[in-house]
């Protein structure tokens, strides 16, 4: 079956460590460092000291759902909406092809009913330019299994769509008119569609708890994840949550979490988050040494990048994602990682193929 190996090599097979309720209070139990370092060592079997790098594109801003937590939702009138050109997308994939880049993540808000035909088409055009070897990430939320089908077929290979959360109440409350089980189905639908799957959840949503958070990584475990997205819940001061003066939880809690995924997903890509960063100046180190290894730099056009603001306090928006190379070279270096221009799929997947 699909990566059995690397479940005998994950920490949490040890007989001893098998219930849930002891799981629970052991994560409860230990220090954040016995975590990191835990986390590392199997990080480090798994892909060394390679840190992956994905060129994300935030190609349109324009968003049809209305979470509570978001600053792109429909409702924030205060924010200029964009969205990029095909030529824009292009000539952004070109230079990020002459940096190196094999991965490229596109990602925009969520529902546009424009959107299947227009991604179709562009991908074609960008998997003529593109090498077999590079991969074209995409993250535009739920649609029906036949487009994801259509933009398979037109060249991508994975999909990032967060849960948010394993509370199916929770989710409700916070992402009006959305079900959980509607976006799981989403996830078992890339899967079947053939797409590497990437998943995640905020870290510190009002009404979440520390049980919460462990079952969102048990979570990610059952849907055998092949990338997972985590960081903190940031608020944001135009959206609901961050007027009722809600706070994010400290570093900390997305570092313990952070440890935790890689004990149970020794396999996935875990990136160390642009919300980790904007919330503690070494956020993103910190994850890396809590076993990520993945960055995933910013290099949507310099002009439109500020307008993409889920959350308040986003780093890098005066960089031009292509100076956030060498400073992100610096930083991973800081923990004794090298930066990767490989393709970089998860173990599990080349297993699988
Ligand atoms: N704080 C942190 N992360 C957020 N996201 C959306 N809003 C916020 C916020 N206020 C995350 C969600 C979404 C991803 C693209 O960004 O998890 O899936
Ligand atoms: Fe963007 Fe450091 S990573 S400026």
């Amino acid at each position: 079956t699909l990566g059995a190996n690397w479940e005998e090599k994950s920490f949490f097979s040890l007989p001893s460590l098998s219930q849930r309720e002891t799981l629970f209070s052991w994560w409860e139990d230990q220090p954040t460092e016995t975590l990191t370092k835990m986390a590392d060592e199997v990080c480090r079997k798994t892909y060394g000291n390679k840190v992956y790098l994905r060129g994300l594109i935030e190609f349109s801003n324009e968003c049809f759902c209305d979470c509570l937590y978001c600053g792109i939702r429909r409702s924030n009138a205060k924010i200029t909406r964009y969205s990029l050109t095909d030529e824009e997308i292009i000539e952004t994939v070109k230079r990020g092809l002459q940096r190196g880049f094999h991965t490229f993540v596109l990602q925009s808000g969520e529902n546009r009913a424009d959107l299947p035909e227009r991604m179709t088409k562009l991908l074609f055009t960008l998997r003529k330019i593109a090498k077999e070897d590079v991969a074209f990430t995409l993250s535009c939320g739920v649609y029906p299994r036949e487009v994801y089908r259509e933009w398979k077929k037109a060249g991508a290979h994975r999909y990032l769509l967060r849960f948010e959360t394993s509370d199916p109440r929770l989710y409700a409350s916070l992402c009006p008119g959305k079900t959980l089980d509607r976006r799981l189905q989403a996830l078992e639908d890339l899967r079947q569609e053939g797409y590497a799957v990437g998943s995640g959840f905020m870290v510190g949503l009002p009404g979440e708890d520390a049980r919460t958070r462990f079952e969102n990584v048990l979570l990610c475990r059952d849907l055998r994840l092949e990338m997972v997205g985590i960081g903190p819940f940031i608020p944001h001061p135009d959206t609901p949550l961050g007027k009722e003066g809600h706070k994010s939880l400290p570093i900390e809690f997305t570092v313990r979490t952070t440890a935790l995924l890689r004990l149970f997903l020794p396999w996935a890509n875990i990136p160390a988050t642009t919300a980790a960063g904007s919330l503690h100046p070494r956020g993103r180190e910190m994850m890396l040494e809590a076993g990520a290894n993945v960055l995933m730099p910013n290099i949507t056009p310099v002009e439109k990048k500020k307008h993409y603001l889920l959350y308040a306090n986003k780093i890098c928006l005066d960089e031009d994602g292509w100076e956030c190379l060498s400073c992100l070279s610096l930083r991973v270096a800081s923990v004794g990682k090298t930066i990767s221009f490989e393709r970089g799929e998860s173990v599990l997947r080349e297993k699988a193929q």
